[in-house]
Formats: structure tokens, C-alpha cells, sequence
């Protein structure tokens, strides 16, 4: 159920890159919407002021947002600035001034996990805690053990339900129409399951590198970066069962369902790679073994899942940007046999177009026993208009609403599963930029190979809007 609105949002680290990319672009779009109407507390160690804070909201919706001069001008005005160190009583006291009369503030920290405990220990002395939620950006740990860390800091002052773990990816929304596609078709659920589905891949290219982002990048990893969260994401929606409920606590127990029946993975279970010129990166070691490319084998050791292996592959510098999901069918018995048979499957593509398709095989028009792939497409939109991961993340952790949050048992879980082989410290592979990895990923091949996404199946102009 939903709590009251927040009544202020404060948000740590506003001085940041993802403030600057991301937070002031949402927040314009939100108060657009009429989903904003409270102070906006903006708290950082930059030495600034509230204009220079202003010009650089201004700055942020120029370069990436679309500036719009009069809800600009609303949400300057709601801006406030506390600077200060975080480990300085005299913010919080600050802070705490700006807070003013407010009763249930929702503090945002878009800054790195290790100061989490001293910015919520320094909110509590200074009173700022009471009626108030907390909003915690990715990666929430670093392994199993930093993320219980994390969660005893942050459960000793806050109680789970006003905690929002985020994952930019639940705020998709492609991510979602996976889910509702599952349930609100009848033809799918009786094939969804071990009996017809004989191979599942999670694909998450992007042809780009790592932007300026080593330090970041060189300390967390493919795995850390987008695996271990995103699409664990994309894949407890793919394979859960269907909630008995639609409130948070339904949909995100059976989430966590999924993931404790994933046995922890071994050495095998991962192939890693690393882009040829990754370690020319400023901030990155130069002999680092750190992953920009990772495969990996799982399986779901659950009544309708056990037996089928799900492949996850994520990389920087693959030949396209796009997430795709390929499920594979079983082959038919055989009874025509007509060449080029291939298995039936179904796809969804979350981007850059979002697409659900299904495949199957027709004979070719001259009826001569060749059998031809054919998709039907049930629905391909081009991503324009839909509203941003943040928009819908920050303003559901404002209304109290956690579905679209990593609960504190499913982050663990998920670390549980990854935290071995991130241990392990197994071989890294070169690849070069523009290739679908390593050559050694042939280790981990699924049933009929890997399926890569093209850019074919972008969306035709004709539907471009
Ligand atoms: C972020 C990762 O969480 O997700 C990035 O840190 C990645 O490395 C990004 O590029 C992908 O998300 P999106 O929404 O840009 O596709």
C-alpha cells in the first residue's frame, strides 16, 4: 500500500554526474507532469551556492534534458542547496534548517555506498530521520557481505518499507510490458515452463565503451555493473510465477522465490572478457583484469524451471546497443521433414525499440519442402514518450510505493548467487571492440548458438513517431 507523499527530497551527491545526467532531467519531468511539488534540498561538498547550484540544474537540462524555460523556472525555485562535508555535524544542522516543517523527507544518496553509514548516522543525530524514507542508488554493495553491511546500517534507522533500493531498469518500461505480456495472454503460460522452453539468453550489448567512467568502472566490473542487478531484474520477471497479488510485497516475493532456487555459481559457469584498450583508459589500472564482458550459465532449480539453462551475456564495446531476451522452444517431433528447420522462440527486445515477437517456421511459397523462419510481431514501438527510469523510480519512492525496489532478501540473494565467482578471480579474455566478445565465450554456448541481436530489427521508419 502506498504511503503519503514525501514532503521534501533531499538528494546527497547533487554536485554529481548522475545528478547532472539523469536527477535534474527527471526532476524537470516530473514537475511537468504536476508530480513535484515540494523542496528539492540539493546537498554537497563543492563549495557552491544555490545560483551556481541553479545554473548547474540549467546546465544538466540543456545538455540532457530538453530545457523547458517555464517548468525551469517552478523547479529553480524549488531548489535549496546545503554545502558541507558529510561528515560535519554543521550540514546536517543545515540541512536540518532547510527541512524546515517538512514531516516525511525522502533523502537520496547518489553517492558512493562507503559513506552511506556516515551520512545516515550524521541525519539521525541531526534529527532529519523521523517520517523519513531513504533512497539508495546502485551497486547497493560490492559483494554478500558489504550489501548486509549495508543493509544493517541502513535497517538501524530505517524500517524496510521506507528503504528504496533502486534499479533504474525496474523503472523501464518495456521491463514491465514483459510481465504483463506473460500474464495477460493465455496462449503462453502452458508453454512457459520446462516442458516447451528448452534454453532462455539475456542479452545486453552496448557499443560503446566505458565514457570517462574508470574509476568507477575498473573497481565494479561487468557482473557488478549490470548483471548482478539489471538483469537478475529482467530475468526474475521472465521466469516468476504469477503474483497473487498486484501490491509490492507480492510481486517482489515471488522475485525473491526465483532467485533462491538459483544454485550459487561456479567457475565454470563464467566467461570473462575485457575490451582490447580498456586498460589505455584514464583511472584504469593499467594490467587490470577487471571484466567489460561477461557470459554466464545459470539454471532455476524450481518445479517449472529446473533443466532449462539460462545464458546471460553483457559487454561494452559489442557491435550494437541493445537488451534482448531469447527464448528458446523445444524442436517439435519430427514428421515433415523440411530443411532449415529451426526451433520456434519467442523475443523481447527492451531497447533500444521494444518488440515481442514469436518465431516459427512456414514452408516457402514454392512448396518445395524448404521450411522458412518466420516472426510474427506482436508489437514493435519505437521507445519515444515513454516515461524515463528515474521519472518513475524517484517519483514511486516519494509516493511509498516499493514494487519498483530491490527488496533487502533479494539483494542478498542475488549477491549470493554471483558473490563465488566474483571471488574467484577466473581469466579474462581479450576482445576486440566491435565483436560479440572473446572467441573463448564458445565455452558457454547455448543450444543453436548465441542468438545476437541485430540492428535489423530496429524499428522501420514507418512507425517512427
Ligand atoms: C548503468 C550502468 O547502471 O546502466 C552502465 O552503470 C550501463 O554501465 C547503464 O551503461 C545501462 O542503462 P541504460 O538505461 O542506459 O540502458
Amino acid at each position: 500500500m502506498s504511503e503519503p507523499q514525501s514532503d521534501a527530497l533531499v538528494f546527497f551527491g547533487a554536485t554529481g554526474d548522475l545528478a547532472y545526467k539523469k536527477i535534474f532531467p527527471a526532476l524537470q519531468a516530473m514537475l511537468k507532469r504536476g508530480h513535484l511539488d515540494v523542496p528539492v534540498i540539493g546537498v554537497a561538498s563543492a563549495g557552491w551556492s544555490l545560483d551556481q547550484f541553479r545554473d548547474r540544474a540549467q546546465d544538466s537540462l540543456e545538455k540532457h534534458g530538453d530545457l523547458d524555460p517555464s517548468a525551469f523556472k517552478k523547479l529553480a525555485a524549488l531548489l535549496r542547496y546545503v554545502d558541507g562535508d558529510y561528515g560535519d555535524p554543521a550540514t546536517f544542522r543545515a540541512l536540518r534548517r532547510e527541512l524546515a516543517n517538512a514531516q516525511r523527507p525522502a533523502h537520496y544518496l547518489a553517492i558512493p555506498p562507503a559513506l552511506f553509514g556516515m551520512v545516515v548516522e550524521q541525519l539521525a543525530k541531526a534529527e532529519c530521520t523521523n517520517g523519513a524514507s531513504v533512497i539508495v542508488e546502485k551497486p547497493f554493495g560490492h559483494d554478500l557481505k558489504s550489501a548486509r553491511e549495508l543493509n544493517t546500517i541502513l535497517l538501524g534507522t530505517f524500517d524496510e518499507k521506507r528503504i528504496f533500493r533502486i534499479d533504474h531498469y525496474l523503472g523501464k518500461g518495456p521491463v514491465h510490458k514483459m510481465l504483463y505480456f506473460r500474464f495477460a495472454n493465455a496462449f503462453l503460460e502452458p508453454i512457459w515452463n520446462r516442458n516447451h522452453v528448452e534454453s532462455v539468453q539475456i542479452t545486453m550489448a552496448e557499443d560503446f565503451g566505458i565514457q570517462g567512467r574508470g574509476a568507477f568502472y575498473d573497481a565494479t566490473g561487468t557482473t557488478r555493473d549490470v548483471v548482478q542487478n539489471h538483469l537478475f531484474q529482467v530475468l526474475t520477471n521472465l521466469t516468476m510465477e504469477p503474483p497473487v497479488r498486484t501490491d509490492s510485497e507480492s510481486i517482489r516475493d515471488e522475485k525473491v522465490k526465483v532467485l533462491k532456487a538459483i544454485p550459487t555459481l561456479d567457475e565454470k559457469s563464467i566467461l570473462r572478457g575485457q575490451f582490447r584498450g580498456y586498460r589505455n583508459e584514464p583511472d584504469v589500472a593499467p594490467n587490470s583484469t577487471v571484466e567489460t564482458f561477461a557470459a554466464l550459465r545459470l539454471s532455476i532449480n524450481s518445479w517449472r524451471w529446473q533443466g532449462v539453462p539460462f545464458y546471460i551475456r553483457a559487454g561494452k564495446c559489442l557491435p550494437v546497443t541493445c537488451t534482448e531476451v531469447f527464448v528458446r522452444l523445444r524442436r517439435p517431433p519430427t514428421v515433415y521433414k523440411a530443411t532449415n528447420d529451426v526451433p520456434n522462440h519467442v523475443r523481447f527486445r527492451i531497447s533500444p525499440d521494444v518488440t515481442i515477437a514469436i518465431g516459427m517456421m512456414v514452408l516457402s511459397p514454392a512448396y518445395d519442402f524448404v521450411g522458412l523462419p518466420a516472426e510474427l510481431v506482436a508489437s514493435r514501438n519505437p521507445r519515444t514518450g515513454e516515461m524515463d527510469a528515474y521519472e518513475r523510480v524517484l517519483g514511486d519512492a516519494m509516493h511509498g510505493d516499493a514494487t519498483l525496489f530491490a527488496r533487502e532478501d533479494y539483494v542478498e540473494e542475488a549477491w549470493r548467487i554471483v558473490d563465488p565467482v566474483l571471488a574467484a578471480n577466473t581469466p579474462v579474455y581479450e576482445y576486440d571492440a566491435g565483436t560479440w566478445g572473446p572467441p573463448e565465450v564458445h565455452a558457454l554456448l547455448p543450444p543453436g548458438d548465441w542468438h545476437n541481436p541485430t540492428e535489423a530489427d530496429a524499428v522501420p521508419e514507418r512507425i517512427k513517431t
